[in-house]
């Protein structure tokens, strides 16, 4: 961004009014959207297996938001809990307009070793709890006038990588539903999208490494490396950082909102141009060189800061 420019994320009431399910909204890039969604004016049910990370969650929000933000236990391979917290949502405001469906699970293992659990495992969470909640919301949705549909797909949806074939195929899989879906109903004014991420600054790997930090560094740590660990990966996407839950969390807002009102069927990359680097690894000079100096940064810092 050129010097001078302004930028700003502050909510404007895009979404006052509406009513959204998050399901997997407690955590992670789906806490983000869950907290952008509040901050528009919409209300928000949020389904998510972790109970008390979405009990936590609610109670916070609530202290801002009143009444608009309600926690529901839901396992989304449970087609059962996914239509209960998707009536819920409708039993409580009267109705829904926006579903985000952001749980999505990986298995990393060579295709010969992967099991029939382990397909099953991911096609029922990636897949058929998607559709479940898709399902369920669908006829919430035409009694509303329209609505909007967003689920977080990956670039994986379109690129291989090594080992990730449940990933990869089910990561197609909501691209084709969301095709077909964007076709069908849009006669009925219900948009359907996916966002897919690139490399995401979860804070998994962050979080192993913070471990190892020195507790007097940590602060250092989660401010100046956390968003860009690991520190290689980031450097692969052109605008040299990793996707970052708020991220998510803004075009997930303007997908719900009007805003988006003539954009149905998109598979929208968010991944700082990864999908369009050759390779996704630029052999140009300046980003080998821009990689290099900052892993080197980040050795010599670790080194410095490092729990002996
Ligand atoms: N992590 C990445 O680098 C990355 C990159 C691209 C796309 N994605 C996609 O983004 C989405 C979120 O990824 P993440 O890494 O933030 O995930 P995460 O593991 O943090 O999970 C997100 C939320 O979903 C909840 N959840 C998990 N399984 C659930 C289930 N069966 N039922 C209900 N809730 C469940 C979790 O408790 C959590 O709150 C996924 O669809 C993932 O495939 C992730």
């Amino acid at each position: 961004m050129g010097a001078g420019m302004k930028t700003s994320t502050d909510p404007i009431g895009l979404l006052t009014g509406r009513v959204a399910a998050v399901m997997g909204g407690a955590g992670g890039m789906g806490l983000a959207t869950s907290a952008a969604l509040l901050a528009e004016g919409a209300s928000v049910l949020i389904g998510d297996v972790q109970v008390s990370a979405g009990e936590v969650a609610a109670r916070e929000f609530a202290a801002s938001c009143g009444g608009r933000v309600v926690f529901q236990p839901v396992d989304v391979a449970r087609t059962e809990q996914v239509q209960a917290a998707i009536d819920g949502a409708v039993q409580i405001w009267g109705g829904l307009d926006i579903l985000v469906n952001i749980v999505g699970i990986n298995i990393v293992k060579p295709v010969e070793q992967t099991t029939e659990e382990d397909f099953a495992r991911v096609v029922e969470t990636n897949l058929r709890g998607t559709f479940a909640a898709i399902r369920a919301a669908v006829p919430h949705l035409r009694r509303r006038g329209g609505g909007s549909i967003l689920s977080i797909g990956s670039v994986h949806g379109d690129l291989g990588f090594g080992d990730h074939v449940l990933y990869t195929m089910t990561k197609a899989g909501l691209n084709g539903m969301t095709k077909e879906l964007a076709f069908t109903l849009g006669p009925d004014r219900i948009r359907v999208n996916v966002i897919a991420p690139g490399y995401l600054a979860t804070h998994k790997g962050a979080k192993e490494m913070a471990r190892t930090i020195r507790p007097d560094a940590l602060d250092e740590f989660w401010r100046d490396w956390a968003d860009l660990y690991p520190v290689g990966y980031a450097f692969t996407q052109p605008l040299r950082r990793a996707c970052q839950g708020e991220d998510v969390a803004h075009l997930a807002v303007f997908l719900a909102s009007d805003r988006a009102r003539f954009l149905t069927g998109e598979v929208i990359h968010l991944d700082g141009g990864l999908s369009i680097s050759m390779f996704q690894s630029p052999g140009r000079k300046d980003y080998v060189e821009a990689r290099q100096e900052c892993e080197a940064r980040w050795k010599a810092w670790y080194q410095a800061h490092k729990r002996t």
